[in-house]
């Protein structure tokens, strides 16, 4: 049900060394869903936190956003695409069910040397991808690997189902990972329990249930979510990872330049940072203006951070989502901007 992984002392580390992102012009307000369905402004401010997130155009895909962050990221670091070896593309709405939207990302960047595949873990999906990514760097197989987390959220919310559709947005993020002696991902700690996968979950599309009018008719395309268990799971888990990752590493809230979570809901971060007993000035919270969007979340939080972060800054990444999946990662910055 869990696992853990810490690189060995003395090994070099996968390190964050530039960062990108995308994000649609449309914003969708929460006076837009007023029109759309039974709510209002101050049940979803309070609620949730957000105020308003993006869509993105009909005729464009998660594979548009993720390229835009890919490219963001090449032209931060200097690089040219056929330097980068591996491309990890973590979502829950790829363009097709196959090819991997990694395929689709190396072709529109001109990534001539790379490879990739895309990692399902919903809300997880970005910090699932770091650790897979930092396992390429650490093993010293590969030296570039970029780590995307993209979501067209749009593309699978009920716009009828209040319930749903006042949390998400599309967005995507990325970073690039590479090897540094002293700086990068520390340590990690993931978890999964698919006990809870009838309460978050998208039924229709897959191999139990083809898509046919009847799947359709019954809306299995969208996002099924049972908000209550789930946030009382979330709410209790994303803290105690947390807790579990200062106690494995001996940090204290001091060591905690910024603590990054996943933007679910408002009310799940402030738990976690009340149980780390961290002050409200140092959790990356941009859930007002994006809502949730799903694997890019936190590397979105990254990007639109890292003027403040430096060399040598301990932050913690955290993260909850459908499966369940959940985990927190302790990183050290490796770069000042
Ligand atoms: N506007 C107005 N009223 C609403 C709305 C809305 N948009 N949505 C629900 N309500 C009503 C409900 O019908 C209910 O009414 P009732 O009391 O008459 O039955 C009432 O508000 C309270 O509903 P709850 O579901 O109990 O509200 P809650 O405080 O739990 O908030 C929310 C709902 C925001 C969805 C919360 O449960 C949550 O954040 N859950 C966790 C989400 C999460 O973390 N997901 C994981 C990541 S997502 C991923 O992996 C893809």
């Amino acid at each position: 049900m869990s696992a853990t992984s810490s690189s060995a002392s003395g090994a070099p580390r996968a390190a964050v060394t530039a960062t990108g992102h995308f994000v649609p012009e449309r914003r969708l307000t929460n006076a837009d869903l007023e029109e759309l369905v039974d709510t209002n402004d101050e049940w979803i401010r309070k609620r949730t936190g957000i105020v308003e997130r993006r869509i993105l155009d009909d005729d464009q895909a998660t594979s548009d956003m993720a390229t835009e962050a890919a490219e963001e990221v090449l032209d931060a670091r200097g690089i040219g695409a056929d330097e980068i070896d591996v491309i990890i593309v973590a979502t829950v709405t790829p363009d097709m069910q196959f090819p991997a939207t990694a395929c689709l990302v190396q072709d529109r960047i001109g990534a001539s040397n790379a490879w990739g595949f895309d990692l399902s873990a919903a809300c997880s999906g970005f910090l699932y991808g770091l650790t897979t990514g930092a396992q390429f760097i650490e093993s010293g197989r590969f030296d570039t690997v970029l780590v995307i987390g993209a979501d067209t959220m749009s593309a699978i919310t009920d716009f009828t189902d209040r319930t749903t559709c006042v949390l998400f947005g599309d967005a995507a993020g990325a970073v690039l990972l590479e090897r540094d002696d002293e700086m990068g991902l520390v340590d990690a700690v993931h978890h999964t329990d698919g006990s809870g996968s009838r309460f978050l979950c998208m039924e229709g599309g897959g191999s139990r249930n083809p898509p046919t009018h009847r799947t359709v008719d019954e809306k299995m395309h969208y996002i099924h979510q049972e908000g209550r268990p789930v946030f009382k799971f979330a709410v209790t888990r994303m803290a105690d990872a947390c807790v579990e990752i200062m106690d494995r590493n001996d940090l204290e809230p001091d060591d905690v330049r910024y603590l990054v979570p996943h933007q679910a809901n408002l009310r799940i971060i402030e738990a976690a940072a009340n149980r780390m007993g961290l002050d409200a000035e140092k959790v990356m919270i941009n859930i007002d203006r994006f809502g949730n969007t799903t694997a890019a979340t936190i590397p979105l939080c990254l990007y639109e951070w890292e003027n403040d972060l430096q060399r040598g800054d301990g932050i913690v990444l955290t993260a909850f989502g459908g499966g369940f999946t959940w985990g927190a990662s302790y990183l050290t910055w490796a770069y000042d901007s």
